[in-house]
């Protein structure tokens, strides 16, 4: 990469700019003084100081929506063999990561972005992102038992926030739930729908917040719309 280009996209300054500090010699690279125009650097390896402060190239923030298949985890290695979701988007050039977690045995949205703030405002459990899934449990509920699990069970020791439940379809020995949750605990919905004793047989996540799946395919990816992205930066 040319380095008065490398310098432009740091964030510090423009293209024409960056030139006249290489000029000036006001510019380093690996503590070497370089006044010729278009030399190359490498962004990995070669460290560039301007005014004899390192400075680095700023990445374009990606955020994208994955269909997570059943079976692949959300770490970002993959421990005992397990498939992992970022060979899912392999692609992507720039280094995206999973937005809070799903189980393994969980499918459905999950967000995967670069940009670190966005995904802190989005897992952090004080602004509550509604969650929505589609959960087929054994049996069908009654409503004494949905109303309890909408005021908050019990779980781990602690009860849990309001929570929205809704039968879907009854298909008498089982059931179709759409559940929606502001907490991220670990395996909550299973362990809620355990309580009340209609075990999972499937779950799914289809929202976050008013961002839904739709009809992306499982194990595929696309782009966030910029609206999309508004919308989550707007989530407070
Ligand atoms: N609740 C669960 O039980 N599993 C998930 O993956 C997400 C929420």
């Amino acid at each position: 990469m040319r380095l008065q280009k490398y310098i432009a996209q740091s964030g510090i300054t423009s293209r024409r700019k960056a030139e006249e500090l290489i000029l000036q010699g006001r510019v380093k690279v690996n503590d070497k003084v370089i006044r010729k125009l278009g030399t190359k650097v490498d962004p990995k390896k070669d460290r560039v100081k301007v005014d004899d402060r390192i400075i680095k190239l700023e990445e374009k923030k990606i955020y994208i929506m994955l269909n997570k298949p059943v079976g692949y985890v959300t770490t970002l290695k993959s421990k005992h063999g397990d498939k992992i979701v970022i060979d899912l988007v392999k692609e992507i050039e720039e280094r995206v990561f999973p937005v809070g977690r799903l189980d393994k045995d969980t499918s459905g949205l999950l967000l995967m972005t670069n940009d670190g703030d966005l995904a802190y405002k989005l897992t952090h459990p004080k602004y509550e992102v509604l969650k929505t899934y589609l959960a087929l449990v054994e049996g069908v509920p009654n409503s004494k038992k949905m109303n309890k699990f909408r005021k908050g069970l019990k779980i781990d020791g602690r009860k849990t926030a309001r929570a929205y439940i809704r039968l879907v379809k009854n298909y008498g020995d089982s059931s179709l739930l759409e559940i929606s949750i502001h907490e991220g605990r670990n395996r909550q919905v299973r362990k809620m729908c355990e309580h009340i004793r209609h075990p999972v047989i499937k779950l799914k996540r289809i929202a976050i917040g008013k961002l839904e799946l739709g009809d992306l395919e499982v194990g595929k990816w696309r782009y966030l719309t910029d609206k999309e992205v508004k919308y989550l930066k707007s989530l407070k």
